[in-house]
C-alpha cells in the first residue's frame, strides 16, 4: 500500500505484516522479500492483460485504475456459464439425440446435423458477469467523460502477499486511491475508495453487463457485447427483501441464465439506472466521507449475505498469507550468479500468483483461465496434466482437490461413452473439450484424440505419493481401474503382428497428422505403458488382483516405431517428416519419451535423447507455444544438459509479460495459462529432482545457481 490510509488501509496493512511475521519466521527461505520483489508496477493500462485480483473460481480483471474503468476486463468464475437459444430449426429433440458418424463400426460424437453439432461445440459458453468502473463528475455535477490520459502521477502495484491491488492517480486536480481484493470463499470483489472527490459528490462507480453468447471461438482481450443491449435483461433491486448487508440486487438473465450482483457490506449507497434500455447503473455515496468502500459478489441465488468489506479484506490477507507462506517454495534467485536467475524467480513468483488466481477451481481450466475466454470457455481434459499437476509437486493438495475431483464426477458418463456410445467391452473413455456437466464437445480431434487419458493414473500416484493413505486409494480406485481397462480394451491385437497396436483411427499430441493412417504412435505407446503399470501397481495396494489383460497389454504393445536410429511420431510417418513443415509445427510430444516421462519400459535412452536433439534442430521453434518450452525443458534436464533446459525455459519465444501473463506465441491468444502451469511443473522438477535423479537440484546448472527448496515433491 503505497501510503497510510483511514480505517480499512491501516486494518489492510495490520493484517498483512501480521500473517507474513508469524508466518515468515519458520521458513528459512525468506520467502516474503523473494515474493515482494516482483510485485507488479503499472502506470498504464496494457491494451493485452489486465491486472488481476482472485481465489482460483472467482477472478476480477483491472485497468490502471483498480477497476474496468476504461478497459472492459473480464469478471468470470469457474460457474458462470450460459446457454445459447437453439437456432432456427433445431429442437430440444435434435441436441438430445444428436449422433455423429459411425466408422468402423465406432460411433462418435462428430459430423451429424451440423447446426446441432456447432451449437453443442459452442454451449454451454462462459459468461463474463460484469463491468465496474469509475464514474466522475465535474463540480457542477455532469458526468464527466474522463478518459486515462486525463490521469497524471499514475502508480498501480499488485501486493502479491496481500493478494490485494493499489491504484493512485491525479485527476482534475484531486488524488484518488483504489484497494481491488477478492474473497476467498465466495464470489465477491471489493473496493476501497479514497478522495476529497468522494466526499465532494463527485465520484462514484458505474456498473454494467455484457451479452455473452458462442459465436466466437475465442474472445480476447475483451469478453462479451455491450451494445447487445436488447438480448438480455437486469433488474434492479433495492427492497426491504434482500440478505443481510446486500444493499442492491440486480439479476441479469442472458436466454434461461440468470446472475445476481449484490452490492454492499460497505459504506450507503444510492442507485440508480441510467436508461432502462441499457444495463448500465450509477452507484453514489450517499454519507459525505473521503472513504467508499463496497463488496459486489456474483451468484447464482440471490445473496443470502454479503461479506463487509472488512471480511473480505481479512480473507484476501489470511488466504495469501497462508499461501506463500507454506506448501512449496523455490528460490533460484537469492544467491545465484548467473544474470537470469532473476527472471527465471520472476516468473515463478508470478505464475505462482496467477494459477492461483485463475486456475484452483472446482472444474479445471481453460486455457485462459478467468482472463478471458477460448473454445467458448470450455476446458481440455488432454489439458488438465500441464494446468494443474505441478499443484501435486508444489504440495497445494487444499487447491488440487477442488477441481481433480472432476473424475469421479465424469465417471459414469465417461464408462457411457466408452461401453455404450463407442461399444468397447470395458472402461470409461475420458473426453477433450468439456464443460461442467462433463459432455464432451463433438469435434473430430475431441473425439480421436488419446493423451488425456492416462493423466488421471499419474494424479492419482502423486495423490498416493503424499499421503501414503488406504483412504487414497480407495478413493482413486474406480477411475484408475475403469482408465485403465479402458486403455486395455482400446489397444487392439493385430493378428498379423501379434502385438496390441494402438489406433487407427486417432490424433497424436501435436494434432498434425491424418487420423485414419496414425498408428502406434510413440509417445502415446510409452504412455499407455507408464499409466498400465501404475494402474497394476494401484491394485496389487489394494489387495487386488489386477485384469489380466492390463499385463497382456503392457507387456505385448507395439514397439516404438523407428527411423533411421530415431524415433518416429508414429508407425509408417514418411521417412522425411523431420523437414516436413506439416510434421514439425506444433507440440514436439517425441520429447516427452524421456523427460515429461521417465524412462519406460522399451525406451532406449540414447535413442529417445538423439530423437530430442534431432527436435531441437529441426521443430520451428518460432511457432511452439506454451507448455512445449517446458516440456522441452525437462528433456534437456534429464538426459543431463542442464543449460540448454534453462535456455528452453527463457527461450523468447516462451514470454511471461510485466504482470506474468504467460504469452500465446503465433497460435493463441494470451493468456495461454499452460505455459506458467507447465513452467512450474519443470521448474519443480528441476529444483527437487525425480526418481532417479535424487540429489538437490539435479536440473540446474552447477555453476551459477543457488538453488533451495522447500516441501517441493520429487518428479516421476
Ligand atoms: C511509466 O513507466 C515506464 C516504464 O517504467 C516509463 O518509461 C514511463 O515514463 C512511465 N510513464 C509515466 C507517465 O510515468
Ligand atoms: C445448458 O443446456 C444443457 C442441456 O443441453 C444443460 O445440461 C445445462 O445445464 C445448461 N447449462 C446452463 C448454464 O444453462
Ligand atoms: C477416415 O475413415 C473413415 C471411416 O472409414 C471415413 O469415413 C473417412 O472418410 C476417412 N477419412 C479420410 C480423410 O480418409
Ligand atoms: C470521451 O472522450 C473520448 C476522447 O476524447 C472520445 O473518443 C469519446 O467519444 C468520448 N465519449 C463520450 C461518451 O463523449
Ligand atoms: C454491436 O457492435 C458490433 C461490432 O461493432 C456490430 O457488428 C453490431 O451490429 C452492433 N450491434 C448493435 C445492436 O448495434
Ligand atoms: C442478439 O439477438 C439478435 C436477435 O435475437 C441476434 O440476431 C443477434 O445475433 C444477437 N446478438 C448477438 C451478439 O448474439
Ligand atoms: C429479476 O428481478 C425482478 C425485480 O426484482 C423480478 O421481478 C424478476 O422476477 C427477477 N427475475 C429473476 C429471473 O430472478
Ligand atoms: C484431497 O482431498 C481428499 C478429500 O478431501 C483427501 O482425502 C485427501 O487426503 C486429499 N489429498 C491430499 C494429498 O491431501
Ligand atoms: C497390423 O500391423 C501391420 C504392421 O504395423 C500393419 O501393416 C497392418 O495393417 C496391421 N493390420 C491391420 C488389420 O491393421
Ligand atoms: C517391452 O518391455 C517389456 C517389459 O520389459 C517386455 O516384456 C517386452 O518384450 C518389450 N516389448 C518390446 C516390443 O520390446
Ligand atoms: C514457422 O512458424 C512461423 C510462425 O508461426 C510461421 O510463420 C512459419 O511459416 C513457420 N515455418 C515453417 C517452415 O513452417
Amino acid at each position: 500500500m503505497p501510503r497510510l490510509r483511514p480505517q480499512l488501509g491501516c486494518r489492510v496493512l495490520l493484517f498483512a505484516a501480521l500473517a507474513w511475521t508469524l508466518l515468515a519466521s519458520a521458513a528459512s527461505i525468506p520467502r516474503y522479500s523473494v515474493v515482494s520483489r516482483y510485485n507488479p508496477v503499472r502506470n498504464a493500462s496494457s491494451s493485452s492483460t489486465p491486472m488481476q485480483v482472485g481465489n482460483g473460481f472467482f477472478a476480477f480483471g483491472a485497468d490502471v485504475t483498480g477497476l474496468q474503468t476504461f478497459l472492459p476486463w473480464a469478471t468470470m468464475s469457474d460457474w458462470g456459464w450460459k446457454n445459447d437459444s437453439l437456432p432456427a430449426g433445431v429442437t430440444e429433440e435434435d441436441i438430445l439425440d444428436y449422433r455423429g458418424v459411425v466408422w468402423d463400426g465406432v460411433q462418435y460424437e462428430f459430423g451429424g446435423p451440423a447446426s446441432a453439432q456447432q451449437w453443442l461445440i459452442a454451449n454451454p459458453n462462459r459468461a463474463n458477469l460484469g463491468r465496474v468502473g469509475l464514474l466522475f463528475k465535474d463540480a457542477g455535477g455532469e458526468v464527466m467523460n474522463v478518459t486515462e490520459a486525463d490521469l497524471s502521477d499514475v502508480e498501480q502495484r499488485l501486493g502479491l502477499w496481500t493478494g490485494t491491488i493499489t491504484s493512485s492517480f491525479t485527476v482534475d486536480g484531486q488524488r484518488v486511491t483504489v484497494e481491488t481484493f477478492t474473497a476467498q470463499s465466495s464470489s465477491a470483489v471489493a473496493f476501497a475508495i479514497y478522495s476529497d472527490l468522494l466526499a465532494e459528490g463527485r465520484l462514484g462507480l458505474f456498473l454494467d453487463f455484457p451479452w455473452n453468447d458462442g459465436s466466437q471461438k475465442f474472445q480476447a482481450p475483451f469478453v462479451g457485447y455491450w451494445n447487445e443491449t436488447a438480448n438480455h435483461t437486469t433488474e434492479l433491486d433495492t427492497g426491504s427483501g434482500l440478505g443481510a448487508n446486500v444493499q442492491a440486487s440486480i439479476n441479469h438473465t442472458e436466454v434461461a441464465a440468470t446472475v445476481f450482483t449484490s452490492i454492499g457490506g460497505g459504506s450507503p449507497f444510492s442507485i440508480s439506472r441510467d436508461t432502462p434500455s441499457a444495463h448500465r447503473y450509477s452507484v453514489f455515496p450517499s454519507e459525505v466521507s473521503t472513504l467508499f468502500s463496497t463488496v459486489f459478489s456474483y451468484s447464482l441465488l440471490p445473496s443470502a449475505a454479503l461479506p463487509t468489506v472488512t471480511e473480505v479484506a481479512e480473507e484476501s490477507v489470511t488466504a495469501w498469507g497462508e499461501y506463500w507462506s507454506s506448501n512449496g517454495f523455490i528460490d533460484v534467485y537469492t544467491g545465484s550468479t548467473d544474470p537470469r536467475a532473476d527472471e527465471l524467480q520472476r516468473r515463478i513468483i508470478l505464475s505462482r500468483y496467477l494459477m492461483r488466481v485463475n486456475e484452483a477451481g472446482h472444474t479445471p481450466p481453460q486455457e485462459s483461465g478467468l482472463v478471458n475466454t477460448g473454445w467458448y470457455g470450455k476446458f481440455h481434459m488432454e489439458m488438465i496434466f500441464w494446468h494443474s499437476c505441478h499443484w501435486a509437486l508444489w504440495n497445494n493438495w487444499d487447491l488440487l482437490n477442488r477441481s481433480i475431483d472432476v473424475y469421479n464426477r465424469f465417471l459414469q458418463t465417461s464408462i457411457e461413452r466408452a461401453q455404450v456410445q463407442e461399444g468397447y467391452t470395458y472402461g470409461a473413455r475420458w473426453s477433450k473439450m468439456t464443460d461442467p456437466s462433463g459432455r464432451s464437445a463433438p469435434g473430430e480431434i475431441n473425439e480421436l484424440l488419446i493423451w488425456e487419458q492416462p493423466h488421471p493414473l499419474v494424479f492419482a500416484e502423486y495423490e498416493f505419493r503424499a499421503t501414503g493413505s488406504q483412504e487414497t486409494l480407495e478413493r482413486w480406485r474406480d477411475v484408475v481401474y475403469e482408465t485403465a481397462d479402458f486403455m486395455a480394451a482400446y489397444a487392439w491385437l493385430n493378428e498379423s503382428t501379434g502385438v496390441y497396436d494402438l489406433g487407427p483411427p486417432m490424433y497424436v499430441v501435436s494434432e498434425d497428422t491424418s487420423p485414419n493412417v496414425t498408428r502406434n504412435p510413440a509417445f502415446e505407446l510409452s504412455y499407455w505403458r507408464l499409466g498400465l503399470e501404475i494402474a497394476q501397481t494401484w491394485m496389487e495396494r489394494l489387495g487386488e488382483e489386477p485384469p489380466a489383460v492390463w499385463s497382456e497389454v503392457a507387456d505385448n504393445l507395439a514397439p516404438l516405431p523407428v527411423e533411421n536410429g530415431l524415433y518416429a511420431v508414429y508407425e509408417g510417418i514418411e521417412a522425411n517428416f523431420w523437414t516436413d513443415p506439416t510434421y514439425t509445427n506444433s507440440h514436439p510430444a517425441l520429447v516427452g519419451l524421456y523427460g515429461w516421462l521417465p524412462a519406460t519400459a522399451n525406451v532406449s535412452v540414447d535413442m529417445a535423447i538423439n530423437t530430442a536433439e534431432k527436435v531441437w534442430t529441426t521443430w520451428n521453434v518460432s511457432n511452439l507455444w506454451g507448455w512445449d518450452f517446458p516440456m522441452l525443458a525437462m528433456s534437456a534436464a534429464r538426459m543431463g544438459n542442464q543449460e540448454t533446459a534453462i535456455e528452453w525455459l527463457l527461450n523468447p519465444y516462451f514470454e511471461f509479460d510485466d504482470v506474468g501473463m504467460p504469452g500465446g506465441g503465433a497460435q493463441v491468444p494470451t493468456p495461454y495459462f499452460p505455459g506458467s502451469g507447465g513452467l512450474l511443473y519443470a521448474v519443480a522438477m528441476m529444483a527437487a529432482g525425480w526418481d532417479s535423479r535424487t540429489e538437490q537440484a539435479p536440473g540446474f546448472p552447477s555453476n551459477g545457481w543457488k538453488v533451495r527448496t522447500e516441501n517441493i515433491a520429487r518428479a516421476m
